[in-house]
């Protein structure tokens, strides 16, 4: 308890999935925690929550796609603390098709989600976590960013992009204090997989591919975004951490 005592934290996405785990991880280990996500009953019901749990979270409603709710965003985080030291860019949508059929409007959208918000998020966040001598910058790619599958290609295009940002931003911040890493889950149990994991054929090829035999749960990515949120992770940057259950070990 307490490893993240006194900072400050934005994750967005936080209404639901991982996004939502990690921000109950960071607030149980003592930070204040700002919940960004577009589905503002679900920040607004995961923050009452929290708060009367005595944990210390505050929600914002806002579209990370959208360039005026992000400015609002920092503003709002800037007028409550003063300060930020970790943000987990981690909202993302995901839209399965054959590679032929990918309209313009769904790739548009995923790009707009997975990569360019990522992009202006980090780009309007990063001179608050330099500000605080010690930040860390938290990119959600995926497993997808490093191999492929059927019916994801825009997703896995944006994910790898995700990466090669993260190495440059790691490579540019290093002098300024600010650690930037990227989480690539494998295959977790949130809404945004529920859908094809509904289909037990679909289940069990993926748990079968699975060295570990199972699909992961949003507090094992949760917990790996403290590890890189703390000092515990004082000396790594520009890393690439895969949280898939060995699945891209394995041949
Ligand atoms: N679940 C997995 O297996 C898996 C695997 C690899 C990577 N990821 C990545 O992890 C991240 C979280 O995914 P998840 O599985 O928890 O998904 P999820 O669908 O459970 O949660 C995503 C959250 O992001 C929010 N969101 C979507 N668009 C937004 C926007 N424009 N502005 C603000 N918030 C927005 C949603 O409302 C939701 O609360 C994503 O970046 C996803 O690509 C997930």
């Amino acid at each position: 308890m307490g490893r993240l005592e006194g900072k400050v934290a934005l994750v967005t996405g936080a209404a639901a999935g991982i996004g939502l785990a990690t921000a109950q991880v960071f607030a149980s280990e003592g930070a204040r925690v700002f919940l960004a996500d577009i589905d503002g009953a679900g920040v607004e019901a995961a923050s009452s929550a929290m708060n009367e749990s005595g944990q210390s979270v505050i929600p914002l409603t806002i579209d990370v796609a959208r360039g005026q709710d992000v400015t609002r965003m920092f503003r709002t985080i800037q007028a409550d603390t003063g300060k930020l030291d970790v943000i987990v860019n981690n909202a993302g949508v995901n839209v399965r098709s054959d590679f032929r059929h990918l309209s313009d409007a769904d790739w548009v959208r995923i790009r707009e989600v997975n990569l360019d918000a990522v992009v202006r998020v980090a780009r309007d966040g990063l001179p608050l976590l330099q500000a605080s001598g010690r930040g860390s910058l938290i990119n959600v790619a995926s497993i997808m960013g490093h191999r492929g599958l059927r019916q994801l290609a825009g997703y896995s295009a944006t994910k790898g992009a995700v990466l090669a940002l993260t190495r440059a931003l790691a490579v540019e911040y290093a002098a300024f204090n600010v650690r930037v890493n990227s989480i690539s889950p494998g295959f977790i149990e949130t809404a945004m997989t529920n859908r094809a994991l509904r289909m037990p054929a679909i289940k069990k090829a993926l748990v079968d591919r699975t060295v570990m035999r199972r699909l992961g749960q949003p507090a094992e990515i949760g917990r790996v975004a403290l590890f890189l949120a703390s000092e515990d992770a004082s000396y790594v940057t520009g890393a690439e951490i895969l949280v898939d259950g060995g699945m891209s070990a394995s041949l």
